[in-house]
């Protein structure tokens, strides 16, 4: 029995809808375990470049069984819409044989949504993507949310997405001067939804560990980066899921014997998208090169959200760090090709926090904010690297840059990408 995981070793949007859909052509399973559709996964099949936010990004592969795993929070209306454009961009059929729902997954309800754009408008934001995941995941903890399973009777569920309404309508008016949310219309939407999904669902973690005694191979595709996760980022600037390794056992109902591979995705440089400090970030020119101007479709600006990401230098403490904690066996790296053209690259070796130098990623985020980075300057290449299929070709700077980061994160670089197009990857 085997599962491979993938983790995004960063602030997410490190490239592992891209890399998922690689390691699907190997995989009998493909799970999402945590997160909700703030996530952006683009993945790019010839021409086409398709966003998924809650299917997991195996639906590309015919042979793989897509699950949606209890961990992750449903959002059954953007769901809909996203399995009708894959179906209209692929051809694909989304039918219950080729992705289930687990039962136990939370549903995001509109009022959920609504508290957190009111929230975020209220001055007292993070700069989350407004898809309602930190309230759907309080109600979760809190004991009252709703799972998917109850849309096995859609009337009852309708009946309790109303109530959902009527009770968050309430704090919108009284606490943020907001409009109410027209609790029949929602209700009317939801019991829709039940209806169209609810053949999808099923006990996944039954699914999951009867494909392990089958000896099928599952890929856990972990969503947003292990620096956004709500126990271990750089907390309160992260999510609500757990984006480590442990999401993957909770998020799944999978035990960790079955864990045989950890593959961590990061970019060749950093990104992040919403507030929380980021000691590597630049500012004026550099970071207009490795955004990009929004003209490619890879630029650094949100799947979701259409956001300019943050951008900075390769943090290695950062980077070491999630290596370490989530016991990550490898590395995909991607995004190499952005970095042609540049004279020097650099690296954040260490931290300087008030004139010390730290070796390791502090958990508070005042401190982490308090941080200089400590860089250490690696040659550039003017190459174009779009068309290289082997380590061996790369330039030999490219070559060194790779072999740096490895010895810095103490684990080995497996994969590099070096283009958002399927063939454009050195597997080593
Ligand atoms: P995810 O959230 O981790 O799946 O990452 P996103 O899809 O949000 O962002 C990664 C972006 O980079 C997408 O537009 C990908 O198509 C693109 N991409 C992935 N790998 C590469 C690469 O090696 N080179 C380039 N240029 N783009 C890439
Ligand atoms: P993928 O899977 C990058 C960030 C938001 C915000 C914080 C909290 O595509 O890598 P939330 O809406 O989750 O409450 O927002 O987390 N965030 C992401 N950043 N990639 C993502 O997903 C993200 N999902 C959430 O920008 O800072
Ligand atoms: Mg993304």
């Amino acid at each position: 029995m085997a599962i491979s995981v993938l983790l995004g070793a960063q602030w997410g949007d490190e490239g592992k809808g891209r890399i998922t859909d690689a390691l699907a052509a190997h995989a009998d399973v493909v799970a999402r375990f945590n997160g909700g559709d703030n996530a952006g996964h683009s993945v790019t099949i010839g021409t086409q470049v398709v966003r998924l936010h809650t299917i997991p990004s195996g639906i590309f592969r015919a042979d793989c069984l897509c699950v949606i795993g209890n961990g992750v929070v449903l959002n059954p209306r953007t769901l809909l819409k996203e399995m009708a454009e894959v179906e209209r961009a692929t051809g694909i059929t989304i039918s219950p044989a080729r992705m289930k729902i687990s039962e136990a997954a939370h549903i995001i309800l509109p009022g959920h949504i609504a508290l957190d754009a009111a929230r975020e408008a209220g001055g007292g934001g993070i700069g989350t993507t407004q898809r309602g995941i930190g309230f759907a995941y309080m109600d979760k903890a809190s004991r009252t949310g709703l799972r998917a399973g109850s849309m096995h009777d859609p009337e009852r569920f309708g009946d309790a997405v109303h109530d959902h309404v009527v009770q968050v309508n309430r704090v919108l008016e009284r606490e943020y001067e907001r409009p109410p949310l027209d609790a029949d219309t929602v209700a009317a939407e939801y019991t829709s939804a039940a209806q169209q999904l609810n053949a999808f669902l099923a006990n996944t973690s039954l699914i999951a560990l009867d494909a392990l005694a089958a000896n099928k191979r599952i890929l856990a595709e972990g969503a947003q980066g292990v620096m956004l996760d709500i126990d271990h980022g750089t907390y309160p600037f992260v999510t609500s899921s757990s984006a480590t390794i442990g999401g993957v056992m909770t998020g799944l109902g999978v035990p960790p014997q079955a864990i045989e591979r950890v593959v961590g995705v990061a970019k060749a440089f950093s990104t992040r998208v919403g507030g929380g400090p980021m000691v590597t970030e630049l500012q004026g020119d550099m970071a207009m090169r490795l955004r990009g101007t929004g003209k490619n479709p890879w630029d650094e600006y949100g799947s979701t959200t259409g956001r300019p990401r943050r951008v900075g230098w390769l943090d290695a403490v950062a980077l070491r760090h999630a290596v370490r904690m989530n016991g990550i066996s490898e590395l995909a790296l991607t995004k190499l090709d952005v970095l042609s053209g540049l004279e020097t690259l650099r690296v954040a070796t260490a931290y300087a926090y008030r004139g010390e130098k730290l070796a390791f990623f502090p958990q508070d985020s005042e401190v982490l904010a308090l941080c200089e980075p400590v860089y250490e300057d690696l040659p550039g290449w003017i190459e174009d690297v779009t068309a290289v299929r082997t380590f061996e070709a790369l330039p030999k700077a490219a070559q060194a840059y790779i072999a740096q980061v490895e010895a810095l994160v103490n684990t080995r670089v497996t994969i590099v990408s070096v283009g958002p197009e399927r063939e454009q990857m050195i597997q080593r």
